[in-house]
């Protein structure tokens, strides 16, 4: 029998400071999550210099508790992941300079991680991937379908042109006066909504996997502003159901079509709005229909957590592939060059 092994994942690329320690790839020993989102709110939307100090403040302990939740000693570490990116540069920094000191205090490999390989790769803590597979990708910065000819190998063949999904969440949410991150807001208020305002959908070009938010938006906005020029009520539960069934409509009809034109054999969903309850509804039963299997991992992994890194850096480290001490955050690194080398 081999040695277990256990990977040791810091991400701090947006607003969470997290610390997960997994074994053999994808048993999670430890996945602290420390939010800055009650930090944030007061401002309506993350402000990049407080995240990199709160990182700051934070990494360390976060850290100690997530060995220390693991049942490990640091001895027992056998690598580093760390995200590299894309993100917020200052803070990708603080994970990337904790990450690179532990690595040589602990004489380890350090593995740069792709944020979205991050998300995508959740879904190996959640069962077996069977490739080609078809990722798609809704995060509050990213919205992609990608496809895995095989493991480890990134093709992207759709992305927005303009806002990702969750950033038209919380873009909606403020214009309607609720509190950041709008998503979750939004998706209650839709699942409670007796009426829907019908607004469009972008389809774009035909056979295109491309997405478009920021027309949707508008729209929302539009009807926001011919309500109070006219002195009505906005019917903001309406707008919800309304804007959320026209994502959804988009998102899952290009993933569908995207799954059976390129023959996969497993739909991944990923990111943070991966925990949209209409979503993952819709999804379910067009994956159903279709006799597609489907693969969502739980709510606690759709959002930023270190175990996801930890999962996608598995691919690397079974592979020998690490970084060197030179390694720099990239707040564009591109998925496709993160893809493995064989
Ligand atoms: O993946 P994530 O944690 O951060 C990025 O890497 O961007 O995603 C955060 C986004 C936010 O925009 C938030 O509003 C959205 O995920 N979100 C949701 C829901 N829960 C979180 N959007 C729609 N419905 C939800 N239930
Ligand atoms: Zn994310």
């Amino acid at each position: 029998m081999t040695r277990p092994y256990h990977l040791l994942a810091i991400e701090t690329s947006c607003d969470e400071t997290s610390v997960a320690v997994v074994r053999n790839g994808g048993e999670v020993l430890s996945n602290v999550v420390s939010s800055q989102i009650d930090t944030h709110r007061r401002f309506g939307g993350v402000v990049p210099e407080i995240a990199s100090r709160k990182h700051v403040e934070s990494v360390t302990v976060i850290l100690e508790e997530a060995v220390a939740k693991a049942g490990v000693s640091l001895g027992d570490i056998d690598a580093v992941a760390v995200t590299q990116g894309p993100g917020l540069v200052g803070a990708l920094l603080v994970g990337v300079v904790a990450a690179k000191s532990l690595s040589l205090a602990l004489d380890v490999p350090l593995i740069g991680t792709h944020h979205i390989a991050g998300h995508i790769y959740a879904n190996r803590l959640v069962g077996e991937i069977e490739y080609p597979a078809l990722a798609l990708v809704v995060s509050g910065g990213h919205t992609e379908l990608v496809l895995l000819a095989s493991e480890g190998r990134f093709q992207i063949i759709g992305r927005t042109r303009d806002d990702a999904v969750g950033e038209a969440y919380d873009k909606v949410a403020r214009a309607l006066s609720l509190p950041y991150p709008g998503g979750p807001h939004i998706d209650r208020l839709a699942q409670e909504a007796r009426e829907e305002i019908e607004l469009p959908r972008a389809w774009l070009e035909p056979d295109c996997y491309d997405f478009s938010f920021s027309g949707l938006k508008s729209a929302v906005l539009a009807e926001i502003n011919r309500a109070n020029m006219k002195g009505e009520p906005i019917r903001a539960a309406a707008l919800a159901r309304g804007f959320q069934e026209s994502v959804i409509d988009v998102v899952t009809a290009k993933a569908m079509k995207a799954a059976a034109e390129y023959g996969v054999r497993q739909l991944l969903l990923c990111g943070g709005v991966a925990a949209n309850r209409g979503l993952r509804e819709r999804l379910s039963a067009l994956c159903a229909e279709a006799a597609l299997p489907l693969l969502v991992p739980p709510l606690s992994l759709c959002t930023d957590n270190a175990a996801m890194i930890a999962a996608a850096a598995d691919l690397k480290w079974r592979r020998g592939e690490f970084g060197t001490l030179d390694l720099k955050a990239e707040p564009q690194l591109s998925l496709e060059d993160w893809s493995v080398s064989h």
